[in-house]
């Protein structure tokens, strides 16, 4: 069995303040962390101060990283600072960072390369744009982003990775995929997932959708057999509703 995990992407959202107000409300609220994986990727600047106060049941994640250990590269952070701070996940390739900063799959493999040995676990994003599911091109797509992403990682690495299928035309659009699209698709990722590495890092691997996930719909999601969780942008923001869409997962 797969523990359902939670993440929530806060994108460019927060100040100290506001960060520090949502960790007090949902610390003692949320499920244990041997039924559910409860996670937020906060913007760099409030890291700190949310993995000093994380409750036992939460994680913190960063929402992206360099693949070098340090150097120049102005504006960027390691995967080495993000470890001394006690980040436990990185996403990595949100399609926001591949559409509006140029992000490779070149760049994505090395990343995912360098969380690993930094004991960061990354949720590795990938997903389709509205032409390539209406042209059905989608499946070559995500095989391709799979492909490519993973290419420099072991099997035992692969097992740990979650990935997380958000359709590009569902990201902050209100438009959630059907319950049976996202399954579907999830299912095409454990597929691939098998061809590649095999049925026993397939069974293992956890798919997230993400999507416009809300407290509305979450259940209809999760109840899904491919989905083992939720990748959530706008819903994550308020800390009653996070608490609702982790508690949600476990049903
Ligand atoms: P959304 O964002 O839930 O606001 O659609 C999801 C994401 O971009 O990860």
């Amino acid at each position: 069995m797969r523990k359902p995990i939670i993440a929530g992407n806060w994108k460019m959202f927060k100040t100290r303040d506001e960060a520090l107000e949502f960790v007090y409300a949902v610390n003692n609220n949320l499920p244990s962390i041997d039924k559910v994986d409860s996670v937020i990727c906060a913007p760099f600047t409030v890291l700190r101060d949310l993995v000093k106060r994380q409750g036992e049941n939460l994680r913190i994640g960063a929402q992206n990283m360099h693949f070098n250990e340090n150097g120049a590269f102005t504006g960027e952070i390691s995967p080495v600072m993000l470890e001394s701070l006690g980040v436990s996940y990185v996403i990595i390739g949100h399609s926001e960072r591949r559409d509006m900063f140029n992000e490779t799959d070149e760049a994505c493999s090395k990343k995912l390369k360098a969380a690993f040995k930094h004991n960061l676990t990354p949720i590795l994003c990938v997903g389709e744009h509205l032409q390539e599911r209406e042209d059905g091109s989608w499946q070559d797509l995500i095989r391709g982003q799979i492909i490519r992403d993973l290419n420099l990682l072991s099997s035992d690495e692969v097992e740990k990775l979650v990935i997380a299928y958000e359709p590009i035309w569902a990201i902050g659009t209100g438009k959630t995929a059907t319950p049976e699209i996202a399954d579907d698709t999830c299912g095409f990722i454990r597929t691939c997932i098998k061809d590649l590495y095999g049925e026993s890092v397939a069974e293992k691997i956890r798919i997230q959708y993400g999507g416009s996930v809300k407290t509305s719909n979450i259940e209809a999601l999760m109840a899904q057999p491919n989905i083992d969780g939720a990748l959530i942008g706008g819903a994550s923001l308020k800390a009653e509703d996070f608490i609702t869409l982790v508690k949600a997962s476990l049903k």
